[in-house]
């Protein structure tokens, strides 16, 4: 294994998972893209919500109720301190980034955006940040503006900018490809939109895992992230927004804990975030998400980051060395995010099977990620996506792998 700035072996030994066989061989758990694993920590401290403390939140006056209440609010703060959010009621908690942006949506730009006025989007973002944008170009007629990536996968910052028109109300921009892992300048872009009066939405989902995240200097409106990438439980997440656009928004989901009062006549609701946070929350999963944020935290996104960058360089030298693999993306400063096709006509779905075969984890297909398939004029790739506890070894055996499938299906 070699060394880093991390102690890898000692991180890999708080994730159980790692140490499993996969078809008779050592796991190599390259889908973190998809979905990282959870510490021995957050497992814990998932068991422990349900064994000890669980209630319902925010409605008891009893003791279980109180101590499920603490818990679960007091990972409000840790998400901003993970942010560099200035007030921990810019945090709204949700399922997860899909939630964030249907609540911006639906929340602020269904209330702000007539039709005519435009959204300016990538072309590599997530379906997450595409098909809630396409529900208000059918609803209300607004106008979606692509930005296309570069040829080498990078994405200018200046036409991003340069696409903000008359009537733009709003950039909706990922900080990280999920596919080609280019990590996109989004401070340059809040802060010419924000000169223009135009908000910015960050799809965060994949960058908050690999590098240091602070709102409060990027300058953004909303932030989403979701737990399940975080090394916290699936079902969680948050969303950052900042106060002045909270103040613009109206409630998307009704329901139970986000009022103030409610007749048969009227309703009033509660004060932000909690107006934007109905019903019955995923209680253990937030409180899960708060101790996977502290444990990475306490390892530090800095270490993490620095890690993550070695693991990519020499994944991409090893990976440039076989001329038989077509790697997408290839900006500089891009993170460990590898997506492939192999010469001639191997489908990603073959690909994935012969690696799965060799204990290695991938995700072959489109990657929620329509236009820019289409973009790049493919139908599906193979992604190896890194996390903070992989290692050079198993780049080696992602290579291995990769060599008997090219040997099988090239
Ligand atoms: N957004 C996740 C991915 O890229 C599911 O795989």
């Amino acid at each position: 294994m070699t060394s880093s700035v991390l102690d890898v072996a000692a991180i890999r030994a708080d994730f159980p998972i790692l140490s499993r066989k996969v078809n008779g061989k050592p796991l190599v758990y390259l889908d973190n893209g998809a979905s990282a694993q959870k510490p021995q920590v957050v497992i814990d401290a998932i068991t422990k919500a349900y064994a000890e403390e669980y209630a319902n939140v925010h409605r008891g006056l009893h003791f279980l109720s109180n101590l499920a209440t603490e818990k679960y609010e007091s990972v409000r703060a840790v998400i901003a301190r993970f942010l560099g959010a200035p007030d921990e009621n810019e945090i709204v908690l949700n399922s997860g980034t899909t939630e964030g942006i249907n609540l911006v949506a639906y929340g602020w730009a269904m209330e702000n955006l007539q039709a005519g006025d435009e959204i300016v989007l990538s072309v590599m973002e997530h379906h997450a940040n595409i098909v809630p944008w396409h529900f208000l170009r059918e609803r209300m007629g607004v106008v979606l503006k692509w930005v296309d990536t570069e040829l080498d996968g990078s994405l200018d910052a200046g036409k991003v900018v340069d696409a903000i028109g008359p009537r733009t109300k709003l950039v909706a921009i990922t900080q990280l490809s999920n596919v080609l892992g280019t990590v996109v300048d989004v401070k340059t872009i809040c802060a010419e939109a924000r000169a223009k009066g135009v908000p910015v939405l960050v799809d965060g989902s994949q960058s908050a895992v690999h590098m240091p995240v602070n709102v409060d200097e990027i300058g953004c409106d909303f932030f989403a992230i979701t737990g399940h990438k975080l090394y916290g439980p699936s079902g969680s997440g948050a969303i950052y927004i900042r106060k002045e656009r909270m103040a613009e928004m109206r409630p998307f989901i009704g329901g139970g804990d986000m009022i103030r009062e409610v007749s048969k006549d009227a309703v009033t609701y509660a004060d932000p975030p909690m107006k934007f946070e109905a019903g019955t929350p995923g209680i253990v999963q937030t409180i899960g998400l708060g101790v996977a944020l502290d444990y990475m935290m306490s390892i530090g996104m800095d270490k993490i980051a620095a890690h993550e960058k070695m693991l990519c360089d020499y994944a991409r030298a090893k990976l440039d060395g076989l001329n038989w693999l077509n790697v997408q993306g290839n900006a500089p400063g891009k993170a460990a995010i590898f997506s492939f096709t192999l010469n001639g006509a191997a489908h990603a779905h073959d690909i994935s099977t012969i690696l799965d075969k060799k204990g290695v984890a991938v995700r072959a297909g489109q990657h929620c990620t329509g236009p820019l398939m289409t973009h790049l004029g493919l139908t599906a790739t193979c992604r190896a996506s890194f996390a903070m506890y992989n290692t050079t070894d198993e780049v080696d055996v992602l290579v291995e792998a990769l060599e008997l499938a090219h040997e099988l299906l090239g």
